[in-house]
């Protein structure tokens, strides 16, 4: 069946993460901005097996944390390539106050066309933003091209997992300016159509649903007084919306989260 898509590009997001949506999403996901925060990430690093010395190219870095997590702890070096300005600027800020610009370096650029040369990296990473991608080959196809061969390629993204009419998918791509999801298979067959061989592919959209559990009362009760004063009632009922609806479709199992690791 054909993917139902969305006219969302680069300029809906860039303005979703230049603006209130940024900092609305590192009050509710905290500076890893996705779900299941540094245990998520140390679940990717170790399927990885990220180890001292390795070169990571982490595609939608955000604001850099989960690079300044991983260096720190398994001794890896990060480059970071993301599209958005004030991403940039707040990850190179943050990097060099933690002391760790000698080990990260970022690049604003789209993950589409990549600035590095073949075999370049030992790992490529991602979490969590691939979404956002419009063209989801064509970033498996840079991925491939600028990992060395062996290197591993692991990420983590929301996308669907199990039936989901075009009505149901349309307020859920509109609250997130998603072009589209990928599903399950499709990400598979991605990888495999561009040479990759799959190591592991897992469905999480239990342990998905369960963060959204937790980010509905993070919105309706733990910040709902900091993002009404802050950012005003329309942003607090656009968020609102959204953890509703995406709880409720994570619940049903329509949409979750796939976790993936495979080798070039
Ligand atoms: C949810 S955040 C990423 C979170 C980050 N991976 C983390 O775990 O902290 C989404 C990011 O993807 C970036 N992005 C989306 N599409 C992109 C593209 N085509 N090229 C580069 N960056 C992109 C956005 O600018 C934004 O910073």
């Amino acid at each position: 069946m054909e993917k139902y898509k969305k006219p969302y590009a680069e300029k809906d997001v860039q303005e979703v993460y230049d603006g209130p949506g940024g900092l609305l999403w590192e009050a509710v996901m905290s500076e890893q901005i996705h779900s299941g925060g540094p245990e998520a990430t140390d679940a990717l690093a170790q399927a990885l097996g990220l180890k001292e010395g390795m070169k990571v190219l982490d595609l939608c870095s955000a604001l850099g944390a989960p690079a300044r997590h991983i260096v720190k702890k398994y001794g890896v070096t990060v480059k970071g390539v993301d599209m958005t300005k004030t991403m940039i600027e707040k990850a190179i800020e943050r990097t060099k106050k933690a002391g760790l610009d000698n080990k990260i370096e970022y690049h604003m650029g789209n993950v589409m066309d990549l600035p590095y040369e073949d075999n370049s990296f030992d790992i490529v990473w991602g979490q969590e933003a691939w979404c956002y991608v419009t063209d989801k080959n064509k970033l498996i196809q840079e991925a491939y091209r600028v990992l060395n061969p062996g290197g591993k390629i692991g990420f983590t993204d929301w996308i669907i997992t199990g039936d989901i009419s075009r009505e149901e998918l349309d307020p859920l791509y509109d609250t997130m300016s998603f072009p589209y999801m990928e599903d399950f298979k499709g990400y598979q067959e991605l990888l495999k159509n561009n040479g990759f061989k799959i190591l592991k592919a897992e469905d999480q959209t239990e342990a998905f649903a369960q963060c959204f559990d937790e980010y509905y009362v993070t919105v309706h009760e733990k910040l709902k007084t900091m993002i009404l004063e802050n950012f005003g009632k329309d942003l607090f009922d656009f968020a609102s919306n959204l953890v509703t609806i995406w709880q409720k479709a994570a619940i049903e199992h329509k949409v979750g989260r796939g976790f993936f690791i495979a080798q070039k």
